[in-house]
């Protein structure tokens, strides 16, 4: 028996509250309204954007919610209005809507689409379906959508805009990365940045955003790249996708811009703060001051008011489908 236009129950990890541990539960996931899709997610990796909520110092969080946004799955049903997705399609969650229809979407300046003018952060205003509830309920309590994607379930149900087609032979467990780090990190040096053949980049953090910029700067034909964490083991990685030079801060006798100003005879020609912190990035620009201050900076919430993130993101979607 099909499981279209019928409740399913399934697994998914909720955030009860700030501060504490996710917890698994069983959930009633809903079935897809008008222009909605219902996934069965196959793979989920962990952004630390889903952490940022967590922080006890995070403003705007609210609970209780169901966290992920870097997913993949295949659609299992589509609500009335669903042209462009049908049941068995392999598809990424998008926390970037696209129309593929507003002025915005259709301009190639942006691709912040039309649907976010009305959100001041579409990572807390996609918390509810447009018709403003829930498909998720647990314990008989409605539970908030996050970035309008809740990946950390076993099924999801997104807008019909919330969501990019995948070839049919595309490995889930691998393209799940495109739905936020890759898209993110890649996307900065590539659409934002552009770095030139023979430049000199630093990339601070090296998680899945910065280890995505590596990729990029290898990519764009970057001469040097430096990267820099403080967590060394990160630097094998990092190797293998292109750097070439691995500093930690905390091997060092002096501050690290002091040191690549050194190493590149004056700094620079591109930076990228891929760890989310407001002292890295004065330091990030202290380091390019001497050379072109060209700076791209990731951390959602000031990245989403100035636009280019989600320009960022769905410019590299396009070329997956
Ligand atoms: N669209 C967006 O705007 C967007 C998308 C994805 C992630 N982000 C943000 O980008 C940041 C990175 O995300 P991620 O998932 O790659 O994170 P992550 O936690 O996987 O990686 C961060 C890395 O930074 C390193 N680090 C921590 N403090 C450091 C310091 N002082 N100096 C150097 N390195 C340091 C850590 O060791 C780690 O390797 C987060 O703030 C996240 O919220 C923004
Ligand atoms: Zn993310
Ligand atoms: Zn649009």
């Amino acid at each position: 028996m099909g499981t279209k236009g019928k409740i399913i129950k399934c697994k998914a990890a909720i955030a009860w509250e700030g501060n504490k541990p996710l917890s698994i539960e069983e959930v009633e996931v809903a079935p897809p309204k008008d222009h909605e899709v219902r996934i069965q997610i196959i793979a989920t990796a962990l952004c630390h954007s889903d952490a940022h909520i967590l922080h006890p110092q995070f403003e705007g969080g609210f609970f209780p919610v169901i966290l992920g946004h870097e997913a993949a799955g295949i659609v299992e049903s589509v609500g009335p209005g669903v042209t462009n997705f049908k049941p068995g399609d392999k598809v990424i969650p998008l926390y970037a809507p696209q129309c593929g229809k507003c002025k915005f979407c259709l301009s190639p300046c942006t691709n912040f689409c039309g649907k976010l003018k009305h959100f001041k952060n579409p990572m807390g205003d996609q918390k509810l379906m447009e018709d403003g509830t829930s498909r998720f309920t647990c314990k008989g309590k409605p539970i908030y959508h996050f970035m309008g994607t809740s990946t950390f379930s076993q099924y999801t149900v997104v807008s019909d805009v919330n969501l990019a087609k995948l070839d049919d032979d595309a490995n889930l467990e691998r393209v799940c990365l495109l739905g936020c780090a890759f898209s993110t990190g890649y996307g900065a040096v590539i659409n934002n940045a552009k770095v030139t053949p023979g430049s000199t980049c630093a990339i601070f953090g090296l998680g899945g955003v910065g280890l995505s910029a590596v990729m990029g700067c290898k990519a764009s034909g970057a001469s040097r790249i430096i990267v820099i964490d403080i967590n060394s083991e990160k630097f094998t990685k990092a190797k293998a996708l292109g750097a070439t030079d691995c500093l930690n801060p905390k091997d060092l006798d002096k501050p690290i811009q002091e040191v690549i100003i050194e190493m590149t005879n004056g700094g620079v020609d591109f930076a990228f703060e891929c760890v989310g912190g407001a002292k890295i990035m004065v330091g990030k620009v202290s380091l390019l001051f001497q050379s072109w201050l060209l700076t791209t900076r990731i951390r959602n919430w000031i990245w989403m008011h100035w636009c280019p993130i989600p320009y960022l993101l769905t410019k590299s979607m396009r070329h997956l489908t």
